[in-house]
């Protein structure tokens, strides 16, 4: 009896475990990234408030002089980033360089979304979400 209900906890547990190894498959394929944020409204914020400083491209605006001068979006070293230390840095800015803090004009939503379009910037320069 205690057997087969071990069993049935084994079970549980692994499909629980394949279950969440399909779905970030499946986040993976589709390109989707940053928790189903809205690209189209993130692409609005961006143009507003990230454009003039990371450019049209995410590769930094034209004729900026900053030090440290923008990110690079579309770089590795970004993108590689979890969503989660990207969300903080957007939210939170980064001390001693241009990066300011957005949480105070933009919702955590607005994050999300703008977030999601910066992540399409990796789709389209080196292939991977
Ligand atoms: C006034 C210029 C400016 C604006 C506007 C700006 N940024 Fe930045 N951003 C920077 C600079 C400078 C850095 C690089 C800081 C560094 O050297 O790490 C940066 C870094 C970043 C990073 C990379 C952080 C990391 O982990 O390396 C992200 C992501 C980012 N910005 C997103 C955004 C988004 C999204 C917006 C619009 C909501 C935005 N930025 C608006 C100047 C700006």
């Amino acid at each position: 009896m205690s057997v087969d209900r071990g069993k049935v906890v084994l079970c549980v547990v692994l499909a629980g475990l394949s279950g969440l190894g399909l779905s970030n498959l499946g986040v993976k394929e589709l390109g989707v990234a940053a928790k189903g944020g809205d690209p189209v409204s993130g692409r609005e914020i961006y143009v507003n408030t990230c454009i003039r400083c990371h450019g049209i491209d995410g590769k930094g605006a034209l004729g900026i002089k900053l030090v440290p001068p923008p990110a690079d979006l579309t770089s590795l070293a970004v993108q590689s980033r979890l969503d989660g230390t990207l969300f903080r840095r957007i939210h939170e800015g980064k001390p001693n360089t241009a990066m300011g803090a957005w949480k105070h004009s933009l919702s955590d939503e607005e994050i999300w979304d703008v977030l999601t379009y910066v992540r399409t910037f990796g789709v389209e320069s080196n292939g991977q979400p």
